[in-house]
């Protein structure tokens, strides 16, 4: 046991999260010290301007516009990283690490991005690197896959882990608004990254998936070997044919693992989810993850997938974790076998499929399109019209049998060399899968 009785805090970024860590560590103080046996300093911390407004007081001499300096402090013994993005993030990251301090992260790009980097470092120099609120903001996932659910391998994992994108879409579905009107919302609600672009269209959920991968498999799947759709071209049209076929149009990351054959899949699309699912009731900024192991059968966890006060609580929850860890002495958490699954090929990966089209409305263009279809072997199970608003043109919702990835790219690609097909027609996946 080590003697700490005092454990000094530095957090490095003091925006959305930071702000509601810092708020709920000093607002939950009395608590957190007495079941965790110590004294809780907030030391530190690092912000890019210190003129702006924060919503928590911290005093002058503890804000520093250089995160080095709190991440390499040595009285500093635990490093929030809450910057965001892969190069000073990554710097300071490190740089704790190499000292052999814990850190704690909710940046899912930089662990995507530099996960074996980051962890060798944390082994290497006797740190560690607790990452909860990564994933799913509030939703302890990360913890239920290394902890709860140990005794299990993993065939299915979908779910929807981007409040942003979620919420946009059961907004357009209620209130008929288009995504741009809703998005500023969400950022001004503290839901999105940044850069939003990495929200809608898809690579923070590919981020999330990635470290899910990891954790279930022991394989890093970089984001260029996953299938990855964002929510941009998502129109009335389809949110209005799901509401009336018995669906609910959500951003999916399914992880995919056939253990005869070892291979191994990522991807992130939106997806026509079936009423019936519970993910499909799944709303607003809420994430929602459903795990299939072979021992457990299916588990489902619902939560506040963003925002500051639900990403502050995994960030305590690790921290709470870390400092357990710190006075314990180094006792290694349980980490992920390194296992290389070879990726699934895209003819194995079923499923039944949606195409949105815009078309020329004049004889022999439902003949083009059946011939289309059919030399990619792929069946239409129903065909749609609806009036276009371009003139002179008709919206064609077709949705085909099982079919899978390989035929419905060659579909695609044979429906955009035709004439009477204008526009990029939009695909969006059937969900109803099974483990
Ligand atoms: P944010 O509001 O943009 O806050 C970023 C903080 O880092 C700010 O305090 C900013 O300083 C500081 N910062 C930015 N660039 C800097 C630089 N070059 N040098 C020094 N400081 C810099 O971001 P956030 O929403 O809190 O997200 C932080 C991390 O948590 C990201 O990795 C994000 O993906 C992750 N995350 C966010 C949520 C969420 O709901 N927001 C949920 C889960 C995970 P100023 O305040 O002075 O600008
Ligand atoms: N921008 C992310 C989201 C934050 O909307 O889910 C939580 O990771």
């Amino acid at each position: 046991m080590t003697e700490l009785s005092v454990i000094n805090i530095g957090i490095c970024g003091l925006g959305t999260v930071g702000q509601g860590v810092w708020k709920h560590v000093e607002g939950a103080r009395a608590a957190l010290e007495s079941r965790l046996g110590v004294k809780l300093r907030l030391h530190r911390a690092s912000v890019r301007d210190l003129r702006k407004k924060r919503s928590v007081r911290v005093p002058a001499n503890r804000l520093t516009t250089d995160p080095l300096a709190v991440a390499t402090d040595p009285d500093v013994h635990l490093v929030c990283e809450l910057i965001g993005g892969t190069t000073i993030a990554r710097e300071v990251t490190l740089a704790a690490l190499r000292l052999g301090k814990t850190v704690v992260s909710a940046n899912k790009a930089l662990l995507c991005a530099h996960g074996p980097e980051i962890f060798a470092a944390a082994r290497q120099h006797g740190g560690h690197f607790f990452f909860e609120a990564s994933v799913a903001g509030g939703i302890p996932i990360i913890k239920a896959l290394r902890e709860g659910l140990v005794a299990n391998r993993f065939g299915l994992i979908y779910g929807i882990l981007n409040g942003t994108c979620n919420y946009i879409l059961t907004r357009m579905e209620r209130e008929g608004l288009s995504y741009p009107e809703i998005l500023a919302e969400a950022k001004a609600l503290g839901y999105a990254e940044a850069d939003e672009s990495l929200d809608v269209e898809g690579w923070d959920t590919a981020h999330k998936a990635a470290i899910l991968a990891y954790l279930a498999h022991g394989t890093w799947v970089p984001t260029k070997s996953m299938l990855v759709e964002g929510i941009t071209q998502l129109t009335q049209a389809d949110i209005a044919y799901a509401r009336d076929n018995g669906y609910a149009i959500k951003l999916l990351a399914v992880i995919t693992r056939d253990f005869a054959s070892d291979e191994l899949f990522v991807r992130v699309h939106p997806t026509l989810v079936p009423r019936t699912k519970v993910l499909a009731n799944v709303n607003e900024v809420y994430n929602g993850i459903s795990v299939t192991g072979d021992v457990v059968g299916e588990t489902v966890y619902i939560g506040r997938g963003a925002g500051q006060d639900p990403t502050a609580s995994a960030v305590i929850s690790d921290i709470a974790d870390a400092i357990i860890l710190l006075r314990r002495g180094n006792t290694p958490l349980p980490e992920p076998v390194e296992h290389r699954c070879p990726l699934t090929p895209l003819e194995h990966i079923e499923g039944r499929y949606y195409i949105r089209m815009d078309v020329k409305d004049e004889p022999g263009v439902l003949a083009r399109i059946a011939t289309s279809t059919a030399q990619s072997q792929v069946s239409i199970a129903s065909v749609l019209q609806r009036p276009s608003e371009r003139a002179g043109a008709a919206t064609l919702i077709l949705t085909t049998h099982t079919s899978n990835e390989k035929a419905i790219r060659a579909t695609l690609a044979r429906l955009r060399r035709l004439s009477s097909v204008l526009g990029e027609p939009l695909l969006l996946r059937i969900g109803d899968f099974t483990a």
